[in-house]
């Protein structure tokens, strides 16, 4: 667990392992350096600022500054500098922090009041979501290492009270993408649906949230046909789990929901070795829904929030459903299921309708939906694709600010007849091409008017090489960019 906190004390002056100094590329290396003695270190290590340059330069008896060590770190010309500039800069070097255990930061220069309000958060975050490792497999790990605490150094001039408020909500922040990656890390084997319904349970009655989780039986009694219909092959039963937060009486709430796929297989339409290895990561949605909800019951917006998560295991074996096979979701609608590999929509169906039937105010799901996603956007962006142009606005903008990208794609209105089915209401897969959109155009069957968007986190849920924010694996994305999107809901 890592401590943060905010401080106008001199750089010179903080006690700590690390005192990460961010210096702007040009001929001066500005105010941090030469308050710490290291103008002459910069000049002679031929530094300019650029990005990713670093320095680290460890204390000797004639120093200047009292902590243990001094890290200069290049964050590019000051036009180009960005409140996501700022967070990726730390989180790039939030490693080297983790050998000193406490880090202090310090800006490439005096901010205004107005900045420093998003800029103080920014550095925190940063440190705090880039020192995440997932060593619970590891036999040999150094219990020693780890970020203990981080200390955000502000001007004199600002006002503390709000930004230490705001280094306070950050921890709630960070904490809660650390449980999303550690949940989406967690190997299929150890984390199926009803391991995933317990730490939703713990979690839950950590926080205070209300918690109902549906076991297969009375999945069967309220006729979830699509997260059974996928649970039907695997030995570990689907769950559906259910959350509520109410920080605004009886005012209508904002559904979420997001895909729970704890393996996917392909189930009977298998996929290939490679196109497995990372399936694990298929709860991405489930787990950023969770880490959302968390967050939101410790940060207490003034909305009413609720959620249903459906988890289940696409496995082959002889009681899986066989394409061709037609499943019938919650609420009545038929699906032909002609690739069995096409799961994901299939139990987030049966949880939209179930929301749907509360009538929110809106619904927003996330889901590793489709490798066309990331054919389409890449690695990094997720799509959004939805009925209101609003709301996929607003999520946009939430997104653009937590450095989450997300891009709209279209909900075009020819390509929903590719889903038309010869014998159900609809089928699970579209054509060859296109295949975000038929995805959603198979999802906004089980929204009715509502306002929804679908964000689709095939790509930015799991990185294979890391992220300035992440090391390999799960990266918690969206996360941040929801609990944005419901706090600045909850101050509208
Ligand atoms: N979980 C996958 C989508 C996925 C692919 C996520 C790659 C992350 C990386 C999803 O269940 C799936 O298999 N989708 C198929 C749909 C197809 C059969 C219509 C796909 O995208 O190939
Ligand atoms: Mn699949
Ligand atoms: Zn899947």
């Amino acid at each position: 667990m890592t401590t943060y906190s905010y401080s106008s004390e001199s750089p010179v002056d903080v006690k700590a392992g690390l005192l990460i100094v961010p210096v702007f590329e040009g001929p001066k290396p500005g105010p941090g350096v030469r308050e710490t003695g290291l103008a002459r270190a910069y000049a002679d290590a031929k530094l300019s600022g650029k990005k990713n340059e670093t320095l680290l330069v460890t204390r000797r008896d004639r120093d200047r500054f009292a902590a243990g060590a001094v890290l200069l770190v290049g964050v590019g010309p000051k036009e180009d500098f960005t409140l996501s500039g700022m967070r990726r800069a730390l989180g790039r070097v939030a490693g080297t922090a983790r050998r000193f255990g406490t880090a202090a930061t310090t800006f490439p220069q005096a901010f205004g009041a107005r900045q420093a309000t998003e800029m103080v958060p920014a550095a925190a975050e940063g440190l705090g979501l880039g020192a995440y490792r997932f060593d619970r497999y590891r036999t040999k790990r150094d219990e020693a290492a780890g970020l203990k605490r981080v200390v955000v150094l502000g001007n004199p001039k600002w006002e503390a009270r709000g930004l230490s408020a705001a280094v306070k909500r950050v921890a709630i922040v960070v904490d809660a993408v650390y449980w999303a990656r550690d949940l989406v890390n967690t190997p299929a084997g150890d984390m199926p649906p009803a391991e995933i319904a317990r730490e939703a349970q713990r979690m839950a009655r950590s926080v205070g949230l209300t918690c109902k989780v549906w076991n297969e039986f009375q999945l069967e009694k309220g006729g979830f046909g699509g997260i059974l219909g996928v649970g039907r092959g695997s030995v570990n039963p689907p769950r559906l789990i259910e959350l509520s937060y109410t920080g605004a009486g009886r005012a209508t709430p904002i559904a979420l929901s997001g895909k729970g796929i704890a393996f996917d297989s392909g189930g009977l339409s298998i996929k290939d070795a490679k196109g497995m290895e990372s399936m694990k990561d298929d709860m991405g949605g489930a787990a950023s829904i969770l880490a959302t909800m968390k967050a939101i019951a410790r940060l207490k917006p003034k909305i009413n929030v609720i959620a249903a998560i459906p988890c289940s295991e696409n496995m082959p074996s002889g009681s899986a459903q066989k394409p061709g096979d037609v499943i019938t979701h919650r609420g009545g609608t038929t699906s032909e299921v002609l690739n069995t590999d096409a799961e994901g929509r299939l139990v987030l169906a049966d949880a939209l309708a179930f929301l749907n039937e509360r009538k929110p105010e809106l619904i927003v799901d996330t889901a590793t939906l489709t490798g066309a996603c990331v054919v389409a956007l890449g690695g990094s962006i997720a799509g959004a694709i939805g009925n209101d142009d609003a709301l996929i606005e607003e999520l946009i903008a939430a997104g653009d600010s937590t450095g989450e990208p997300i891009w709209q794609l279209p909900l075009y209105p020819d390509y929903r007849p590719m889903i038309d089915s010869a014998v159900a209401d609809i089928k699970n897969v579209g054509e060859r091409w296109g295949g975000a959109i038929t995805a959603a155009w198979f999802l906004a069957e089980f929204v009715g008017d509502t306002p929804w968007c679908h964000i689709d986190i095939a790509g930015p849920a799991f990185s294979d090489k890391g992220t300035d924010l992440s090391p390999r694996g799960a990266t918690g994305a969206p996360i941040r960019a929801l609990i944005k999107f419901l706090l600045d809901r909850a101050a509208a």
